[in-house]
């Protein structure tokens, strides 16, 4: 047979199968004004995640049904490569199905999965085709055996391998109701069987819907042979009709993601409480504390340690960094040994270099810190590029917004910038300069000149002892004297012009 597993199994080039997701619907048990396959598990959407577990088999069409948000289901799977066909309105998975016809070409196998149930991976839909290759199936169904089969539809086996009908929920006998094989509406098609069965099936249910699991019994009835496949890992089936669902789909893609990390080499303390988005990254020997969330494109190089309670979206770390409990970084450059925190705040795009140091309650933006540099204490950094070896006192602000725009701040290497001064940008402090603590700097400073703009001191003596003399004096209580309270004010506040 030209479909022998062999010719497939390594290119996975799939020349004659199209792939079919069924993602119109919208999802009433959700409430939500968002549309079901849109919304998210394991950090990407739901019918992302099945597009992308289908990606390998270079389907020679991949064919999403869209209805409802099409337009922005469209947007989630047109950069993979599919094709969408609309459903309006939806009348049934069935109907789907049939929507699907034109766009499947000549393609003689059709892997058909819904938008709802995004945790199927690529292994189990391998050996779900393989399964009817080999069988010469009309449909294979993907099944799953669940301790709490409630809210699928159950498979009816016909004999030990073949499979006579699927009943849905509402349709079960008491008796049926026992059934813990599910159907997890992932099945592999024969086209040419699959339409005339789909064209006999009614929408005989209380939603007026043309079911596609009817088209089995259809099938079943004709003599076509039926096979269910059963699922290694049940979770794989699992379906996100409730938000409760979705909870738990979720779930599981988070622990197969710190699985796949730890498996890499990465330490993760209480991991059921770290969140660990796909494309994240992580070197050996890296360990991650309890409660911590690694987001988007995040990038971790080895022995980094990501202390509790910190949030890092789109971070690239070198080796050896280490972020002290609650930080937030977001689209940053942390390069080899820095350490941030705790509680520091990095807007997006800094650039901290080796070595360099920014501690508790520190935010940067858009700002470069150069290699062993040090801003240890409550400063904000904005579009301020700061060379290396400097030391940034604590309090120390760049003031680099008058309301209209944004201003730089240039730092030199080896500057000593004192506590509590204000940067008003645009300004430049040379190398080796100092800046005297609690200055307003609205001038550049030279290379290795020092900066100082504020009030000189004055201590005037004794004149502490003074004023309070004065004012116990004042206060001494006459004896004839109204009381305080209502005694006439000594004078009258200036008025200020
Ligand atoms: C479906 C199966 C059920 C199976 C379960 C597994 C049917 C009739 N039932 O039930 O046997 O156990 O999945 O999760 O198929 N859709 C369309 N157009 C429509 C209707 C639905 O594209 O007109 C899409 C939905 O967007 C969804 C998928 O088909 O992604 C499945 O629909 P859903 O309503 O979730 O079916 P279930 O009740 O979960
Ligand atoms: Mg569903």
């Amino acid at each position: 047979m030209s479909e022998a597993p062999a010719e497939w199994a390594g290119t996975m080039s799939n020349n004659d199968l199209a792939i079919v997701v069924l993602a119109a619907g919208k999802g009433t048990r959700l409430k939500s004004s968002l549309a079901k396959v849109l919304h998210r598990a394991g950090g990407r959407t739901l019918v992302e995640q099945i597009v992308r577990a289908c990606e390998p088999f270079k389907a020679r069409e991949t064919v999403v049904v869209v209805g409802h948000q099409a337009e922005q289901v469209t947007a989630v799977v047109e950069p993979f490569g599919a094709t969408t066909v609309l459903q309006q309105p939806q009348k049934g998975t069935g109907h789907a199905m049939q929507m699907a016809k034109r766009a499947l070409g000549r393609a003689k196998f059709a892997v058909v999965l819904p938008g709802d149930a995004p945790l199927v991976r690529t292994e189990t839909l391998k050996a779900l085709i393989a399964a009817h290759r080999n069988g010469n199936a009309a449909a294979t169904i993907l099944s799953a055996v669940l301790a709490d089969p409630s809210g699928y539809g159950r498979i009816l086996r016909k004999s030990e391998n073949t499979v006579s009908a699927i009943v849905e929920e509402s349709q079960l006998t008491a008796e049926q109701r026992e059934i813990n094989e599910i159907n997890s509406a992932i099945y592999c098609f024969t086209l040419e069987k699959l339409w005339p069965a789909l064209a006999q099936v009614k929408p005989n249910n209380q939603h007026r819907e043309l079911y596609l699991t009817d088209a089995i019994a259809v099938l079943s009835a004709r003599g076509e042979t039926v096979l269910a496949q059963v699922a290694a890992d049940s979770r794989e089936v699992l379906g996100c009709n409730t938000r409760a669902d979705l909870a738990e789909v979720d779930r599981v893609f988070r622990e197969w993601k710190r699985s796949a990390l730890m498996d890499a080499g990465v330490t993760i303390q209480l991991p059921e409480t770290v969140l660990i988005d796909p494309d994240v990254t992580a070197g050996e020997d890296t360990v991650i504390e309890p409660g911590v969330q690694l987001l988007g494109k995040t990038k971790m190089g080895a022995r980094c340690t990501i202390r509790t309670g910190s949030v890092l979206a789109d971070a690239i770390l070198g080796d050896d960094v280490t972020v002290e409990p609650h930080c937030v970084v977001a689209q940053s450059r942390l390069d080899d040994r820095v350490i941030i925190g705790p509680f520091a705040r990095l807007r997006p795009d800094n650039h901290v270099k080796a070595g360099a140091r920014i501690g508790n309650f520190v935010e940067l933006k858009k700002s470069t810190v150069g290699e062993g540099t040090k801003a240890m204490h409550l400063s904000y950094l904005g579009d301020a590029k700061i060379g290396a070896k400097s030391n940034i006192g604590a309090g120390t602000i760049t003031c680099n917004y008058d309301g209209f725009h944004k201003y730089p701040t240039t730092i030199g290497n080896k500057v000593f910038i004192g506590s509590d001064s204000a940067l008003v940008a645009p300004v430049r402090i040379g190398d080796g300069a100092y800046i005297a603590a609690g200055s307003t700097i609205t001038e550049n400073v030279p290379a290795d000149g020092l900066g100082i703009a504020r009030g000189r001191q004055v201590n005037k003596s004794g004149w502490a002892a003074k004023k309070r003399r004065e004012l116990a004096a004042e206060e001494k209580p006459k004896k004839s004297s109204p009381r305080r309270s209502q005694r006439k004010p000594r004078r009258k506040a200036k008025k200020h012009k």
